[in-house]
């Protein structure tokens, strides 16, 4: 059976989620997420408006009636796992986790914030120093926590020890109260962490999945699957944007890595793009809106971080981008969404690295309308994907599927 691959084409918060959980009303049988960690916030509003958040859970466990992997690629927190599994009450026959995960720990947490949150604008989930322990392989694994939380925590809390007390010496020689308020932070992080990991770790057992290459029994089952990309490829280690990314790679490449499945199994990959485009953290930005325009489109797209709560900044299609992430990725199909909220501004969009402001506006998100239809043909041409999709609107449902542009 097919298996589809949902990727962010910009710098994450295309709105993946809601496109994800279409598929997942509509198609899925067992949902994975491959990489990232709990840095990701996929948002979904059902058919009334509820609205759903969820960080390191497929979005998939939206729906009592799918399966849902996190594989190996992904980083994990045990806290914040067991917290958003019980606060969306799902169970093991619905949710299995790789035991090949590398864990985040405190140190993890601490050295994110002391190094990296200032730094790079990061959403200081522990994320980069996590990966980093893992290619230097010394992190402790999921299955290494649920099979012996003793032994483990031994290992955790040596790393973390160690860290406070480099900490320490640090700010002996240069005495800054900074520092000193950050080895003061960790130690809280540390408490609130450490008061419910005997408890995490007992709850997780059951979600430990047993068979490490299950996933090509599923495949082999027949069933549909649907591999769930975080963040956005601009954000990618392995892009230009370096140092100015996140720590894994959200590409078809590391979807094969990381679940186990090999290239002729996937048959679509289906790009999702934001009809502009917002970043946060730090790097470059060319279309990057200095005008009021920027905060129209972040008030009526409602551009706040669904995990920090950052202001986004927001800027313009930037088609560029989107071409060589269609190209690295071979995208067969684009979903673009927020289209209705492009009905509030102009329609200027950003290719061959320069703006073209002489689009024609939106007015309706239909293909009768002018402006509407020149931003699919632009993308369509500018990406040579031929296959577009889009929203018409925040709510499940509201997603139109594959508009053949060419047979016009
Ligand atoms: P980290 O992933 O927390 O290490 O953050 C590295 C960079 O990726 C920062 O610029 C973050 O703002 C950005 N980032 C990480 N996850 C997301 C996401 O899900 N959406 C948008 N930006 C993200």
């Amino acid at each position: 059976m097919p298996t589809k691959i949902v990727l962010g084409l910009q710098h994450g918060d295309e709105g993946k989620g809601r496109v994800v959980d279409d598929l997942v009303q509509t198609w899925a049988d067992v949902i994975v997420r491959f990489q990232g960690g709990g840095n990701a916030g996929h948002t979904v509003y059902d058919e009334d408006g509820n609205k759903f958040v969820t960080h390191i859970l497929p979005v998939g466990v939206l729906n009592k009636n799918k399966f849902n992997l996190i594989a190996k690629g992904c980083v994990v927190n045990i806290v914040d796992l067991y917290k958003e599994i019980k606060s969306l009450d799902v169970k093991p026959k619905n949710l299995l986790v790789s035991g090949l995960c590398p864990t985040i720990e405190p140190v993890h947490l601490a050295k994110d914030r002391v190094k990296y949150q200032g730094r790079l604008g990061t959403t200081g989930r522990g994320i980069g120093p996590a990966y980093s322990d893992f290619y230097a392989r010394d992190s402790v694994l999921f299955k290494d926590i649920v099979n012996n939380p003793s032994e483990s925590l031994s290992k955790i809390q040596e790393k973390f020890f160690d860290y406070q007390t480099y900490l320490a010496e640090t700010y002996m020689v240069d005495k800054d109260e900074d520092i000193h308020l950050l080895i003061e932070k960790n130690f809280e992080t540390f408490n609130d962490w450490i008061k419910e990991y005997y408890d995490a770790a007992e709850y997780l057992e059951p979600f430990l999945l047993k068979k490490e290459n299950m996933i090509q029994d599923l495949y082999a089952a027949d069933l549909n699957i649907l591999l769930e990309g975080a963040q956005g490829s601009g954000l990618s280690i392995n892009s230009v944007n370096y140092p100015d990314v996140t720590s894994s790679s959200p590409s078809v490449g590391e979807a094969l890595n990381s679940t186990g499945l090999n290239h002729r199994q996937i048959d679509e990959v289906i790009g999702v793009i934001k009809s502009y485009k917002t970043k946060v953290g730090t790097g470059k930005f060319p279309s990057e809106i200095f005008s009021s325009y920027a905060n129209i489109l972040a008030e009526v797209g409602k551009e706040y971080g669904a995990t920090t709560g950052r202001p986004r900044k927001c800027g313009w299609l930037d088609l560029d981008e989107v071409k060589s992430a269609v190209v690295e990725n071979g995208v067969t199909h684009l979903c673009v969404t927020k289209t209705d909220v492009m009905t509030h501004v102009d329609n200027p969009m950003y290719y061959a690295e320069e703006m073209f402001f002489k689009t024609p506006r939106i007015y309706n998100v239909t293909r009768e309308d002018e402006g509407f239809n020149t931003l699919l043909g632009h993308i369509s041409q500018h990406t040579g994907v031929k296959n577009i999709s889009f929203t018409t609107g925040p709510k499940r449902g509201e997603v139109v599927w594959y508009t053949e542009l060419i047979d016009d």
